[in-house]
Parts: C-alpha cells; structure tokens; sequence
C-alpha cells in the first residue's frame, strides 16, 4: 500500500472533523429544542440576538453564539443586519412538532443515549447490550419524540385505512395490541380515533412505560391499557383483531418467540402491521443506497443491536436487521402466509401488512 500524501490526509482528517461537527451541531440542535429557541423563531421573521433573548428569557450572549453556529451550520438563515430567520422548511423541521417531517424531537434524547457510549467498551467485550432503559427518562422521551410526529400525523389517516378490513374492525369494537409500544403515543393516536376498541400496550422499558401512562392520562383516554411485558405478556389465547409492533422488533433479543406469541395471540382472520427501518437485504446494497447508513450502524451500536443482545442468547438483529427478506422468511417461520409491503410516505421504514 502506498503512503498517503499530504493532500490525501488533510482530506481524510477534514472528513473525521465533519463527523465531529454533526455531533457538535446536533448537541446544538438539542439546545434549540429544549430551550424553546426554535419555537420561539417561528413566525417571528428575521430576528436579532436582542430580540430572540429577550422572546425566550434567556441570556443574549450565550444566543447570539447559538444563532451565529445555527447559521453556519446552514439550519437558521443569515439576514444580514446581525437578523437570523427560519426558512420555511426550517420552521417544519424544527419547530412544528405537528408536521410529519418534524426531527428536532428525536435530538431531545442525545446527551443520554451518547451517555451509554461509557458502558459500551464492557459490552463489546462481554458481548452483552444494555435495554432501552439504560437511556434513562430523556434517553427515552428522545425515541418517543423521534418517532411521534409520523403516528400524530400518518397512522390513523393514512395507513390504518390501507390495511385490509381493519378500519371496519376498528369501527365496530376491536381488541388491539402495540407490542413494543414504547411511551404509547401510537396507541393512544388510534384509542382516540376508535373509542369502541380496546388498546393494549406492552413494553419491557420502565422509563418509556411510565411516559406511556403520563401520555395517557392528559389524553384522557379510557380504552388503553399499558403491561410490563417481562411479567404481563400478550395472552396467547387467539382473542386480537389487530397487532402493531412499530420499530422494535430489530431491538428484541427473541423477536422469533414474540412473533410466535403474537400469533397465538391473533385471531384467525386478524391483521398484524410491522414498521421496521427500511433496510436492504445485504451490507453492500445498504451501504450503495442508504445515504444514512453510517447514523444507522451508530444508533444500531448505541441502541438497537444493544437492546436486542441485552440477554444471552439475543438473536441481535440492530437497527438495519430486519430487512423484508428477514421479515418474510421470520413471519412466515412463525406462522404467518399472508405478507404485503406499503409504502406510507416514511422513507425510514417500511411497513408490512401480516396476516395467519
Ligand atoms: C425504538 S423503540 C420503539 C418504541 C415505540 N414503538 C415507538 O415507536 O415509539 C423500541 C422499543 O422496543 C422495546 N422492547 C424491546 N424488547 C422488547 C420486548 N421483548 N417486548 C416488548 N418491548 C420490547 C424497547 O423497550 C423500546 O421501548
């Protein structure tokens, strides 16, 4: 192998220092969100360091520092006149929690979940991860916010009347089931949305568990009921209409004896619908067509390969595991022969309409 020259070095370390600046910008990114900076600017137009301190209560030094990285990191426009604003995409992404492309949430859990890198070096030698409440209440209010904008906006008027016949069900009195459910919050979008059904919720995180019944009481919602899955599992006595694992199976340890449960626990003509990360078969066509593939093996070492090898014995599938071949081939090892793909406008995940 031949030296490197100086130009090739100077490359190399200006792509490791671009890494850096991501983590740095999204810990600034995190500020934004929890200080309320980015709500505070939307709809506010050009404003100065002055204007914005003044708006959020805060320190206009320490703010005119955050505007002046936001600008340069190209996520606040400069106006000139020592004015920054919120593009109109800008105010979708980071400060309108009600928008489907809302992602300012997903950083409100970062300090935490990069808090478990210190624990990692002991799992990469031992081989055993840590479970989701290894993040903590932020850690997981992060997952939660991460994914919450495409439930609040998209599941019940968009994929739930793809589905086939569930809708119907759901209307007459169902009886549902989010296996992996995290703090609940698409349960209770669908709870609100079919008063007649009964929801419910199993997770094995104490954390996210706990949220889920904070979310559920300023809901207001009566028909939705949360389980601690290690001691209160789904019963497997063929009595749901509907089953939703959104984006955990890649993180169970044994998602092959869940999947087996869940069709214990589906009645005959039932209809369970899977999200998981839209991953491609092999390394090589994920590492060719998913711009994001670098982020995805990071959270899968943070989190979700972790998770899912936090016994002995964890299958430890990680975030880019559970591609469609290993959903077909696991479903139908499980007793599930009917499989369709959607596309519900999330180009994460992909999502799998199966039925026994
Ligand atoms: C990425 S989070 C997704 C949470 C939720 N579905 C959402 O979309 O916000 C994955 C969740 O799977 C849960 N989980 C992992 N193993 C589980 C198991 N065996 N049974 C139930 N939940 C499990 C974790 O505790 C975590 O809350």
């Amino acid at each position: 192998m031949t030296s490197p020259d100086l130009e090739q070095i100077k490359a190399f370390v200006f792509q490791v220092f671009h890494h850096l600046e991501g983590a740095v910008v999204s810990g600034m990114i995190y500020l934004g969100g929890r200080l309320g900076l980015y709500h505070a600017m939307n709809g506010a137009g050009a404003v100065t360091s002055e204007e914005l301190a003044a708006k959020t209560g805060l320190n206009e030094r320490w703010v005119r520092e955050w505007l002046r990285g936001q600008a340069a990191a190209k996520l606040i426009r400069y106006a000139g006149d020592g004015r920054f604003e919120l593009t109109p995409e800008g105010t979708l992404v980071l400060a309108t929690d009600a928008s489907p492309a809302f992602a300012a949430g997903i950083f409100a859990g970062l300090p935490d979940q990069f808090n478990v890198l210190k624990q990692l070096p002991e799992s990469f030698r031992t081989g055993i991860g840590l479970p989701y409440d290894a993040f903590g209440h932020e850690g997981n209010r992060g997952v939660e916010l991460g994914f919450a904008p495409w439930y609040r906006s998209m599941l019940v008027p968009m994929a739930l009347p793809a589905l086939d016949g569930v809708v119907d069900k759901l209307q007459a009195g169902a009886k549902v089931a989010d296996i992996g459910c995290g703090a609940g919050v698409a349960l209770i979008e669908m709870a609100k949305a079919y008063p007649g059904s009964q929801f419910h919720g199993y997770d094995i995180a104490r954390y996210a568990l706990a949220q889920a019944e904070t979310n559920k009481k300023e809901a207001s919602v009566t028909n939705v009921h949360f389980h601690d899955a290690s001691g209160d599992a789904i019963p497997g006595d063929g009595s749901f209409d509907f089953v939703t694992t959104f984006d955990c199976l890649h993180d169970m340890t044994r998602p092959d004896l869940v999947m087996k449960a869940i069709r214990k626990a589906i009645k005959s003509d039932g209809t369970w619908l899977i999200a998981d990360i839209n991953a491609k078969n092999t390394f090589e066509e994920n590492l060719e067509r998913n711009p994001m593939v670098a982020m995805m093996y990071g959270f899968s070492v943070m989190s979700c390969m972790s998770s899912a090898l936090s016994e002995p014995g964890g299958l430890g599938l990680g975030t880019l595991g559970f591609s469609e071949d290993v959903a077909r081939k696991m479903t139908s090892d499980a007793g599930f022969h009917r499989f369709k793909k959607h596309d519900f406008e999330n180009p994460m995940n992909a999502y799998y309409e199966v039925r026994p």
